[in-house]
């Protein structure tokens, strides 16, 4: 993948790994490898698998995997998936449990840069925004195919957008639109005047939205969470880093489920009635901590990150 992607609350993510037994750390969502890179430079211990949807990303884990010195090389190892098939990826592997996993959502910016990727307002492009061009429909289809009705749902349930109603109707009157530039025009003309001239671009919460939906983002999320977490050991670790209202909300859910859900057996007490005296198998270690005012200013993608930790209990002896 061209381009630079800055890894978000970087020192404190390598940090937070660095009290879980040796073993495999799942990196979910690789990206340009940034975080992974760094995990494997800091501990020793850890072997580091990561996945992503996107084949630009793996290309460039496996050039930089090249250039890792032999002993390093062998702790690494990046594969094309999407993080809800994660256990099956580990299983082919022969990975059965996780030291710990790591899942820094949504895009990154060489995908939202290459203008190709139809991603961005900012660059003039077909509209596609798949992060994996060999499957699903691309935004082309949600924004010439479906009913203002659904488009309207979108964009409320995945950017919080104000004007859903008036975008959508837009949008349906003004196919077909072909580039995201003919896409950012609308979004802009159907918004008050008063309200473009605040809060970045008119058509940022658009995108957003339509994006999420092409991924189905949302939909994917919670069962990934939960099935990856199966896997972690006792003193093993999770941390998510969530950049909008609408995945944090999940996370926050699954991880609150973790804590207190007296359906999912504790290995100290498989067969405890559900009670609020059961031992927990996870507790929280972070709650929701956004990047330092420094990082935000520095790199403003960060600047609505979230970071939820948890980490799985001991088992009793
Ligand atoms: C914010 S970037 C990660 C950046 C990375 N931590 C780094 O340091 O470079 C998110 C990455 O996750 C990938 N991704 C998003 N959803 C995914 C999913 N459901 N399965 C696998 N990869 C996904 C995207 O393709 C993107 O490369």
């Amino acid at each position: 993948m061209s381009g630079t992607h800055e890894p978000v609350m970087l020192a404190e993510i390598v940090e937070l790994f660095g009290s879980i037994p040796h073993g495999v750390l799942l990196d979910a969502t690789l990206g340009m490898a940034g975080h992974a890179m760094a995990i494997l430079g800091r501990h020793q211990g850890l072997q580091v698998v990561g996945i992503d949807r996107d084949m630009m990303a793996i290309q460039h884990a496996n050039n930089a995997k090249a250039t890792l010195a032999a002993t390093d090389a062998t702790r690494f190892n990046a594969v094309h998936a999407r993080f809800d098939t994660a256990t099956d990826a580990l299983r082919s592997l022969g990975i059965h449990q996780l030291s710990g996993a790591l899942f820094d959502l949504g895009v990154s910016s060489p995908q939202l840069d290459l203008a190709e990727r139809g991603f961005s307002y900012r660059n003039d492009a077909p509209l596609d925004m798949r992060m994996d061009r060999t499957e699903g429909v691309s935004a082309w289809h949600v924004v010439n195919e479906y009913s203002a009705d659904t488009i309207t749902d979108i964009l409320r349930r995945n950017a919080d957008e104000r004007f859903a109603k008036r975008i959508a109707q837009a949008i349906v009157a003004a196919r077909p639109i072909t580039t995201t530039s003919q896409l950012a025009a609308v979004v802009t003309t159907a918004i008050p005047a008063a309200t473009r001239r605040t809060g970045g671009h008119p058509a940022k919460r658009t995108f957003q939205a339509i994006r999420i939906e092409v991924n189905a983002e949302l939909e994917i999320l919670p069962n990934a969470l939960r099935d990856v977490m199966s896997l972690v050991v006792p003193g093993g670790r999770i941390a998510v880093l969530s950049y909008h209202s609408g995945e944090d909300r999940i996370v926050k859910q699954v991880m609150r489920d973790a804590e207190t859900d007296p359906t999912r057996p504790n290995i100290a007490t498989p067969f405890a009635h559900p009670s609020r005296t059961a031992p927990r198998a996870w507790q929280k270690v972070r709650v929701a901590k956004q990047p330092s005012a420094e990082e935000q200013a520095h790199n403003p993608r960060a600047s609505s990150a979230r970071l939820r930790v948890m980490e799985r209990c001991e088992v009793a002896a």
